[in-house]
């Protein structure tokens, strides 16, 4: 493939486990200016990142283990308020990986538009005040998958963890942010090697002419 670009695109693969290698703080530094190019509705830049390495990170495992116990922080349907059935199941495997990984970016939310959604608590939310919500998510998620792919270009290895959410009360007390907690990208050098995931065109693609 000629293109580079999409070649990093469609090799992209998350990486679950780490060599002992130590990414950089210029390899981090370029990654998370990928993350600041990213697109968002109306220039917003919703996002704040955390770059955490050595004892740091590792500190981030620690608020999730605390905070698994509080089983209130396992989110519920919005339809009839049950908690979503397996959503942190993989949240013991993930802790591994953050102490395995070299680095974690962890990802906030500056809520510039929604101003305070996070905090809504019990209140009723209605459509448009919810679309503001998603515009700075779509923009986060592109801020994310430039991280995952600043990282690919790199030969390095990077999931996205949204298992870090049960720690997220503790971790921005520990950064002292009132911004919210989306989501950790861990980072290192691969300790496998990987092949292209599946694609399936038929189901997922539409083409009209
Ligand atoms: C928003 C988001 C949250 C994710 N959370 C986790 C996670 O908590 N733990 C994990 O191991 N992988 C997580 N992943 C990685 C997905 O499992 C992975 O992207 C998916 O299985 C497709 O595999 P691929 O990335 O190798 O193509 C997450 C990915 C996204 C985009």
């Amino acid at each position: 493939m000629r293109n580079k670009l999409l070649q990093f695109i469609n090799t992209r693969r998350s990486i679950r486990s780490f060599t002992k290698r130590k990414v950089t703080k210029k390899q981090l530094e370029q990654i998370a200016e990928a993350g600041l190019r990213a697109p968002s509705s109306k220039n917003a830049q919703p996002w704040y990142l955390v770059v955490l390495q050595g004892k740091e990170k590792n500190r981030i495992a620690d608020c999730i283990r605390d905070d698994m116990k509080n089983y209130d922080c396992v989110p519920t349907n919005v339809t009839d308020g049950k908690k979503i059935k397996g959503m942190f199941d993989s949240t013991n495997e993930s802790i591994k990986i953050i102490e395995e990984s070299s680095a974690v970016i962890l990802i906030f939310n500056r809520e510039v538009y929604s101003q305070g959604f996070s905090e809504a608590k019990g209140k009723r939310i209605d459509a448009r005040q919810l679309y503001t919500y998603a515009v700075e998510v779509l923009g986060l998620g592109a801020c994310m998958q430039n991280i995952l792919l600043a990282a690919h270009a790199q030969n390095l290895g990077a999931v996205a963890m949204a298992d870090v959410y049960p720690g997220a009360v503790k971790i921005k007390k520990l950064f002292k942010l009132e911004y919210q907690f989306m989501i950790g990208v861990a980072i290192g050098y691969p300790a496998y090697k990987t092949k292209k995931r599946e694609v399936n065109f038929k189901k997922l693609v539409k083409f009209v002419e």
